[in-house]
């Protein structure tokens, strides 16, 4: 199929490798002109697994190509998957969705009566069907729309689209939906389950399953405030409840909490849409959760206050600095708002990272990066974990404890073995557990 993907930001880059990776021909649409040169040249501009391999498969293979605007060929795809960015405005909860409706409005003016819109952008309930109005003013006609959340994570983002768990779509006619299940067949052939929507229901299918993973994330994080108060370990509680196989292990990680372009931006704009909708106590709950969210970060930041009386002049080291392990993604990340905060407090900073540190000396936060591990921790009067990448987990504490004269680690993500650590010579902290040294 001829397809167009407009918005090469995470989630249109990965969508359109993965359509051309499933055999169409796609046309990637973007006006950043530098972003274009770089996909263009087989280069990704953000880090994901696997995906730059993907990128350049797919264009040796001629099935995909970029441009900064629509033109004939563009307009005579089948399908026109809208992917641009829906961020938190500004000085606001809600969510921007001023370049969802431009690009649609752009599409409007070229797009043929017989192609297929479909949404994949996470927007707020009642978005399409004003799209749809707004489209058909420009078009001349009624616009075939379609919304396709999408639910790929960060890290596994490629493999997440080839092999979803489910593929959702609304529309107001389930007759035009025929076409999208054409393009995702070889997905539909390994057995994913697609359900056909209204369009509300798809639109909230996406903002609602993210809240619903966030409150998961703060309901254990609210139990690390009781184990902390109570001498429990919400490590061992969360096992324990988790194997309930009605509340499930995933997303109950206890640590610093969730961040990322996704999760935090996402519930405040649900609170908001909800309050538009007169309907705000429905949603209040979800403050809480935010509130619990960010409460994680100060309490790291009590802790390092704690361990080293003051933090003006102490040098500290923060390994990790993106908001989850395998992303260089910085957005309200929870490692970078600890360092910032004790920055802030007259600390002297060591960042770490196995790919973020690039990112971070763009933001121009004043952190010190280092890329060498042995080096950032060598004169540090406490590490703090801030994620979990699997250098940081695998690591042997025998082969870095000759270098730092005090060893005091602050494990942010709970994935250190205590026992191990602590027999290496470290002291070791940890949100929601009790931790005794001796
Ligand atoms: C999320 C959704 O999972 C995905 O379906 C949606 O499409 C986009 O938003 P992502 O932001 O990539 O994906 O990350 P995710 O794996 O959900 O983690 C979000 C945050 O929660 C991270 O900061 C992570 O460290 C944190 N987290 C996750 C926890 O603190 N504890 C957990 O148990 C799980």
């Amino acid at each position: 199929m001829k397809i167009s993907v407009i918005g090469l930001g995470y989630l249109g880059t990965t969508h359109a490798v993965a359509m051309a990776k499933l055999g169409h021909n796609v046309i990637g649409i973007e006006p950043d002109e530098s972003r274009i040169q770089q996909l263009a040249a087989g280069e990704l501009p953000f880090f994901e697994p696997g995906l730059g391999e993907a990128l350049k498969q797919v264009i040796a293979a001629g099935t995909m190509s970029f441009q900064t605007q629509h033109d004939k060929a563009s307009a005579a795809s089948d399908i026109h998957f809208i992917c641009v960015g829906t961020p938190q405005a500004a000085s606001q909860q809600s969510a921007d969705t001023s370049y969802v409706f431009a690009a649609a409005i752009q599409l409007a003016a070229v797009l043929r009566p017989s192609s297929l819109v479909v949404g994949k952008s996470t927007v707020p309930v009642g978005t399409a069907r004003n799209l749809i109005a707004g489209m058909q003013e420009v078009a001349g006609f009624t616009p075939k729309l379609c919304w396709n959340p999408e639910f790929l994570r960060e890290g596994t983002a490629l493999a997440d689209s080839l092999l979803p768990d489910r593929i959702v779509i609304g529309s107001d006619d389930p007759d035009q939906n025929q076409t999208l299940k054409l393009c995702y067949q070889d997905i539909l052939n390994q057995g994913t389950p697609v359900l056909e929507l209204d369009l509300e229901t798809a639109e909230l299918v996406k903002v609602s399953a993210n809240a619903f993973l966030a409150t998961k994330i703060s309901f254990i994080n609210a139990m690390a405030e009781i184990a902390e108060a109570s001498g429990a370990d919400t490590v061992k509680l969360a096992e324990a409840i988790g194997l309930d196989s009605r509340i499930g292990k995933s997303f109950l990680r206890t640590g610093i909490g969730f961040g990322g372009g996704c999760l935090p931006k996402d519930i405040r704009g649900f609170i908001a849409r909800a309050e538009e909708l007169g309907v705000g106590e429905s949603l209040a709950f979800l403050k809480e959760v935010d509130q619990i969210n960010l409460r994680r970060r100060q309490r790291v930041v009590s802790l390092a206050t704690k361990e080293l009386g003051e933090i003006a002049g102490k040098n500290i080291t923060m390994l990790g600095i993106s908001f989850k392990p395998d992303s260089d993604d910085l957005r309200d990340s929870p490692a970078l708002e600890i360092a910032l905060r004790l920055k802030a407090l007259g600390g002297i900073i060591t960042v770490h990272d196995p790919v973020s540190l690039g990112a971070l000396e763009q933001k121009s936060t004043g952190l010190t990066t280092e890329i060498d591990l042995q080096a950032a921790i060598k004169d540090t009067e406490l590490v703090i974990l801030g994620t979990e990448w699997a250098e940081y987990k695998n690591l042997d504490p025998a082969t870095v404890s000759s270098f730092p004269k005090i060893k005091t680690i602050i494990d942010g993500r709970n994935v250190l073995n205590v026992d191990t650590w602590q027999q290496a010579g470290w002291r070791v902290i940890a949100p929601g557990r009790n931790i005794v040294n001796g």
